[in-house]
């Protein structure tokens, strides 16, 4: 009996109209155009601004393009998977509330949290349920909306993160197509690094922790930027490896877009070239959760049938990984 693997089969996309340029930014904080663009590779990025509206907002909104540009009716989604940072409230599921109102009658939903690897880490949930056989129509969805935890004072974030969202969707297979091999992994030490240190189960939410500015994203980039260069690039590299991958074999790396630097040393070290790389880094900024649905959403018509993608992600906990897939249709 032949295998059945998960393939992706329709994306989606949606990033809000609002441009936070590097010029904007050099009026806010002390920045310049010049040293984020050598330093990040980010042009700029997209902010929501609509009132009310968070994270789901976006999610929506790439779920319905996705439904739209598929032609299938929501009630056919088995699950409906949110990969967020940034959930509508820190209890009540953000995915429960985005399969309800994009008509996903007959899903269940939940969301997944681990920062920027979080669709990564969704992919491999999703294919591991349509691989048993259980359901047959999995949508992952990865939406951020970064403004809402960025501190516009600080320098060190707030030229970085943007918001958006994009979605996926996986079936089932009979063809060889789809997920091919994944390499997952996560290490603790990672937290001292990158983290909201407020607002949590540790350290509620009181007077003390607003004033104290202890609610928005602290990253310590140097540290990360040391253990995100050397951990995408290795797992690229040994997902290759152990499929007997050459850069010749890869048509496309979709790496997540946190620093252009970090991107060019993963391609470097797996081979590939400048042209086979997939970057929204200078008009989106790090959308987190939103990075590589929204790299499949700008690319999607560039994808040929059989073409092997290699994914590759690092965020904070750490969490880290890399995914090979076969590319199932063409646009
Ligand atoms: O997506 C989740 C995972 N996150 C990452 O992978 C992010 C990894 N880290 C990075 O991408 C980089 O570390 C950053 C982009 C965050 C920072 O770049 P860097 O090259 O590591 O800069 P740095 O922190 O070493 O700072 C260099 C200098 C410092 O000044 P001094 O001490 O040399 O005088 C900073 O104060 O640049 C200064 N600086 C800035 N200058 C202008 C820091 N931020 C800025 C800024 N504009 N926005």
């Amino acid at each position: 009996m032949k295998k059945t693997t998960a393939a992706i089969t329709a994306v989606g996309g949606y990033v809000p109209d609002f441009v936070l340029s590097n010029k904007v930014l050099e009026t806010m904080v002390d920045t310049n155009d010049e040293w984020i663009t050598t330093r990040t590779g980010i042009k700029e990025r997209r902010i929501l601004k609509e009132e009310n509206a968070g994270t789901s907002f976006m999610a929506i909104k790439a779920a319905e393009d996705l439904l739209q540009k598929r032609g299938i009716d929501a009630s056919e989604i088995d699950f409906v998977l949110v990969a967020t940072a940034t959930p509508d409230l820190p209890v009540a599921s953000t995915a429960a509330y985005v399969a309800s109102e994009i008509g996903a009658v007959n899903a269940f939903a939940y969301d997944l949290q681990a920062a920027c690897s979080s669709f990564l880490y969704g992919m491999s949930t999703a294919a591991s349920y349509i691989e048993s056989g259980r359901y047959k129509k999995v949508l992952v969805i990865g939406a951020d909306k970064m403004s809402s935890i960025i501190d516009y004072t600080d320098r060190t974030t707030c030229i970085i993160f943007g918001d958006g969202a994009g979605a996926a969707l996986f079936e089932p297979n009979e063809e060889g197509l789809g997920l091919q091999d994944e390499y997952l992994r996560s290490d603790g030490i990672g937290r001292q690094f990158l983290k909201i240190d407020a607002g949590g189960s540790i350290l509620p939410a009181s007077e003390e922790t607003v004033k104290n500015k202890q609610h928005y994203v602290y990253q310590d980039g140097k540290s990360v930027f040391k253990f995100a260069v050397s951990n995408m690039a290795d797992v690229s590299a040994l997902i290759m490896e152990r499929n007997n991958l050459t850069h010749e074999d890869v048509q496309w790396l979709v790496p997540h877009q946190a620093n252009k630097r970090i991107i060019d040393a993963t391609a470097n070290r797996m081979g590939v070239e400048p042209g086979k790389v997939m970057i929204n880094i200078d008009r989106y900024g790090n959308t987190t959760s939103a990075t590589l649905p929204l790299l499949l959403y700008d690319y999607e018509k560039q994808l040929k049938k059989g073409d092997n993608l290699i994914f590759a992600a690092f965020g904070g906990g750490f969490t880290w990984g890399s995914i090979y897939l076969k590319w199932a249709y063409n646009s």
